[in-house]
């Protein structure tokens, strides 16, 4: 997988400002004032920072914006990155500094003089998750990161202040990497080993094949897999760190290709379904950053992994279909597929782990983004509580969420003629529709949320902390919920 960059932290040491040969960077807040390194800087290059802070060019820069004084007089450095950062920057602030140093970077030694400022772990973090490159794919030459040390006054707690952030880049990067990945790669069978290859980690992790699966009843998941030479499978990884607790529930979509299946979509974009596991995805990245930083909670992730092809094997439209619970679905249109999956999974966490609380993250309607475009993932809920909680620790890691109505009077557009219902209910409040349909496989007293993450986790271009592909949107949010709402 895709490591996130090694940050060293030492002792700060002005002189080594002078004969760094990457790039050199400092930060100034709006005020102008400059810090030890910066006054080092300035006085090395005859007081090229003074004239900088005076200059209409600093005036227009934003907290966190990054401008490059290229090849600087007095210097060994090829520039000096000047971020423009107050003492005691927001944590967002920060994090965007850090992303922009870390797009200045490019492949170059970075020095960064951080002396004393706060939330310089929170700047790191930010460099660690802008730094991200998808070139497992790219044959030739790869560009070498470049080291990156922040030069701090207390750079030993500042280490340590550092450590949860490098587990929570590591899940990130871990959602990322999987949700970029090619289905031909990512088939199910090498889903389901990357995720038992946690175990190292120390998250037990159970693989349950199509055999279990039937013995189980799983047939709605079964079904949507059923036109697919890949294998379906069900993937549980538990984290115990909180004693005998219930557990926190985590459930993800997992389809790994999203053709359609006999109602088959056409063939523009088609190619942007390897991302039809991102829910998937992200449940893998929270338990990958949990066990990291070894939480005090107990957590349980439950991914369907499956690929929903059309073949002569596939589901029809008009097929029925008997879910675990027992209720029975018509299948009006066979692309209607996430709910399928997660209906069966959903039944299954809850008989199985009666958890405290659950979660499930699906890219399942592109209603959904007609709704909240790219800026927010749906959140619906039976439970202000959990919702609440949900939505501010979104708030906190600058994540997009944002709650969506629910009611009985949206399920009645679910009746079947023939069924307990259809797999889909017509054109209008298709994202309401599919949660309505979801919540159906959910028990009155388990406090639940579905996120439909359909317009967040993978993006055309790039966003604050990720280039342009998977984001590993709702990593950072679950990590933080867990950590306020779960740990003991
Ligand atoms: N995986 C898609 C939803 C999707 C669309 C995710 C665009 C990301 C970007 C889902 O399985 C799907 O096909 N949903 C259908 C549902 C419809 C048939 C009721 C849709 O949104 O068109
Ligand atoms: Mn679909
Ligand atoms: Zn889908």
């Amino acid at each position: 997988m895709t490591t996130p960059a090694e940050i060293q932290f030492k002792e700060v040491d002005l002189d080594a400002v002078a004969t760094a040969t990457g790039k050199v960077a400092v930060f100034i807040g709006p005020d102008g004032k400059l810090d030890a390194g910066a006054r080092k800087v300035n006085t090395l290059t005859r007081k090229v920072l003074s004239r900088f802070v005076q200059s209409d060019a600093f005036e227009k820069m934003a907290m966190g914006d990054l401008t490059a004084l290229a090849w600087p007089a007095g210097l060994a450095a090829q520039a000096v990155l000047v971020v423009k950062l107050g003492r005691r920057p927001s944590v967002q602030d920060a994090r965007k500094a850090g992303a922009q140093l870390a797009k200045a970077q490019n492949g170059s030694d970075l020095l960064i003089c951080a002396g004393s400022i706060a939330h310089a772990d929170e700047i790191a973090l930010g460099l660690a998750l802008r730094a991200y490159t998808f070139d497992a794919h790219k044959t030739g030459e790869k560009k070498p990161a470049g080291d990156v040390t922040f030069m701090a006054a207390n750079p030993e707690a500042l280490a340590k202040r550092a450590a949860p952030m490098a587990a929570i880049a590591e899940g990130v990067f871990f959602t990322r990497d999987l949700t970029n990945e090619p289905a031909n790669i990512l088939t199910t069978h090498d889903f389901a080993a990357r995720l038992a290859a946690m175990q190292e980690l120390g998250l037990d992790v159970e693989i349950l094949e199509e055999e279990e699966l039937t013995k189980l009843g799983m047939r709605t998941l079964l079904a949507v897999g059923q036109g697919s030479i890949s294998p379906s499978k069900v993937v549980v990884m538990s984290w115990n760190g909180g004693g005998d607790e219930a557990p926190f529930a985590l459930v993800g979509k997992g389809v790994v290709f999203d053709t359609g299946g006999i109602s088959i979509k056409p063939a523009g974009g088609m190619e942007d379904m390897t991302m039809d596991m991102g829910g998937a995805g992200v449940v893998a990245g929270v338990m990958r950053t949990v066990a990291l930083r070894k939480a005090r909670a107990n957590v349980v992730g439950v991914v369907g992994i499956v690929e929903n092809m059309p073949s002569g094997s596939a589901t029809r439209p008009g097929d029925v279909i008997r879910s675990m619970k027992g209720d029975t679905i018509e299948v009006i249109n066979t692309d209607a597929e996430g709910r399928m999956v997660l209906a069966d999974v959903l039944w299954y966490t809850q008989e199985r782990f009666k958890p405290k609380a659950m979660i499930n993250l699906a890219t399942l309607t592109g209603a959904m983004l007609v709704a909240l475009g790219h800026e927010n993932a749906g959140v619906f809920s039976n439970s202000d509580d959990l919702s609440g909680a949900f939505i501010k620790a979104a708030g906190t890691e600058g994540e997009g969420a944002w709650r969506m109505p629910m009611g009985p009077a949206y399920d009645e557009l679910l009746k079947s003629r023939i069924a307990d219902m259809k797999n889909v209910g017509g054109r209008f409040a298709g994202a309401i529709t599919a949660a309505q349909f979801l919540q159906r496989f959910v028990k009155d007293d388990v406090p639940w949320c579905h996120l439909d993450i359909a317009g967040v986790a993978s993006m055309k271009k790039e966003t604050a902390l990720a280039p342009a592909g998977a984001t590993g949107w709702g990593v950072m949010a679950l990590n933080r919920l867990i950590a306020d709402k779960y740990e003991t």
